[in-house]
């Protein structure tokens, strides 16, 4: 079963116990947190405290996104947090498999994300290590963004590497998806598509949730 997960940067974040049990009461399994740190992005958004409070009340999988600078400082209180899958940026360290062994010693799923500049090649060598291949298909930072056409080869030449690999790896695709695109995104071999602004919009989170969920599940 492919899954839409969406990422709370679009909701209404003083409301969100709300809208995190309108998602949970559709079946939605994974929840995509953005978290930004104004360096390695130009936006900030939310902290490992954010993501302890969400755990109090939600079962679903927490998809942790980081976007930021030294990522080896937070990924053991993310972990604390409650964070289920913990993704970090090739770009944003030079030590990319000590980062993925702190993630797996932490007992959380691994995941690697790539900007839309970074080519695939760059995890040939870790690529068994990972649990999970997340490629942005806008530059990360903000929702609501167009997504990058370009980036469909990208997608297709991921899918075949994972296929390659034998392994147990979950494509992520993030950025840029909705209503106009999902039916043709839904031709790749991808697990879990994020979404964010196409999720809230006009607050509509259900029947929103369930089209881009229809879409690519038939
Ligand atoms: C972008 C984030 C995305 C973003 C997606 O930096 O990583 O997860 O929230 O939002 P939409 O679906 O609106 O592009
Ligand atoms: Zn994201």
């Amino acid at each position: 079963m492919k899954h839409i997960a969406p990422s709370i940067l679009s909701s209404d974040l003083s409301n969100i116990y709300k809208q995190v049990k309108e998602i949970e009461k559709t079946g939605c399994k994974y929840l995509h947190i953005d978290v930004m740190d104004g360096h390695f992005v130009p936006n900030i958004t939310i902290g490992p405290t954010y993501v302890k409070s969400l755990r109090k009340y939600s079962d679903m999988v927490f998809d942790v996104h980081l976007m930021i600078e030294n990522p080896e400082k937070y990924i053991d209180s993310f972990s604390n947090a409650g964070a289920d899958i913990i993704t970090v940026h090739q770009e944003s360290s030079a030590h990319l498999h000590r980062l993925i062994q702190q993630i797996k010693d932490n007992g959380k799923m691994a995941g690697v994300s790539l900007n839309p500049a970074t080519p695939l090649d760059s995890l040939k060598n870790i690529i068994d290590e990972i649990d999970l291949l997340l490629i942005m298909t806008v530059n990360p930072g903000f929702g609501g963004q167009k997504f990058i056409e370009t980036m469909e080869n990208k997608i297709l030449e991921a899918s075949e590497i994972i296929d390659k690999s034998k392994k147990n790896i979950f494509l992520e695709i993030d950025g840029g998806i909705n209503k106009d695109n999902i039916k043709r995104l839904n031709n790749f071999a991808v697990d879990i598509y994020v979404s964010g602004s196409a999720v809230f919009k006009n607050n509509k989170i259900e029947s929103n949730y369930k089209y881009l969920m229809e879409s690519i599940n038939g």
